[in-house]
C-alpha cells in the first residue's frame, strides 16, 4: 500500500461524484441531495485524513519539488482546504436542485479541482521521490483506518496554515529521532497524527 495512491484513489472518487452530480436530472434533487451529501463527508474526512497523517509527513520528510518546499505545500494545502469547507459550507445556503445550489457546487468544484491538481503535483511528487516504501505503506494503513472510523464525517474546522505548520514542526523537533523512515502512525510520534483527536 501506498498513501499517495490512496489519496490520488480518494480523488479520483470525489471526481466520480461530481461526475455523478452532473448527469443526474436537475428535478431528481433525493438523488442530487445524497450524492451531494455523500461528497460534502467524503471531502471533509479526506481533507483531514491528510491534515493529520499526511503533512506532517511531508513536512518531516519532504524535500521539496519545482523549487517549492515543503512548508510552501503545506501552507498552500491548509489553506485550500479552508477554501474547500467553506465553498462545500456554501452550498447548504440553496435548495438543492435550484440555480444557486448548482453555482455553489460549480464554486466548491473549482476550489478542490484546483487544490487536488496542486497537491498532485507537488505534495504527493514529493513524498514519493523523498518518503521510504515502508513509511509510505504505513501512512496508507493508518489513511485507509481513519476514513474507514470516520466513513460517516468528521466536524469541519478550518485551520490557519502558519499555525499548522509550525505546531507540526515544534511536535517534530520534539519527537523526531532522526530516522527519516520511521512511521509517525501511532500516539506517540507527532501528536497531530493521532487517530482519536477528531
Ligand atoms: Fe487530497
Ligand atoms: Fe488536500
Amino acid at each position: 500500500m501506498d498513501i499517495t495512491q490512496l489519496i490520488l484513489d480518494d480523488h479520483q472518487e470525489q471526481r466520480r461524484l461530481l461526475a455523478t452530480i452532473e448527469q443526474i436530472d436537475p428535478t431528481n434533487t433525493a438523488a442530487l441531495g445524497a450524492v451531494w451529501d455523500r461528497l460534502a463527508s467524503f471531502l471533509e474526512v479526506h481533507a483531514e485524513a491528510e491534515e493529520q497523517l499526511f503533512y506532517p509527513e511531508l513536512l518531516r520528510v519532504g524535500g521539496g519539488v519545482d523549487n517549492v518546499d515543503p512548508e510552501a505545500e503545506t501552507k498552500d494545502a491548509i489553506g485550500d482546504h479552508n477554501d474547500i469547507r467553506n465553498a462545500v459550507a456554501a452550498v447548504t445556503d440553496h435548495e438543492v436542485g435550484s440555480e444557486g445550489w448548482y453555482d455553489a457546487i460549480t464554486k466548491a468544484n473549482e476550489a478542490n479541482s484546483d487544490h487536488m491538481a496542486e497537491e498532485e503535483r507537488e505534495g504527493l511528487t514529493d513524498f514519493r521521490r523523498h518518503a521510504g516504501l515502508e513509511l509510505r505503506h504505513d501512512l496508507a494503513v493508518a489513511f485507509a483506518t481513519f476514513e474507514a472510523t470516520h466513513f460517516a464525517g468528521v466536524t469541519a474546522v478550518d485551520k490557519d496554515p502558519e499555525v499548522y505548520v509550525r505546531e507540526v514542526e515544534a511536535e517534530i523537533a520534539t519527537s523526531d529521532d532522526g530516522a527519516n523512515d520511521s512511521p509517525a502512525t501511532t500516539d506517540t510520534s507527532l501528536g497531530i497524527g493521532s487517530l482519536h483527536s477528531d
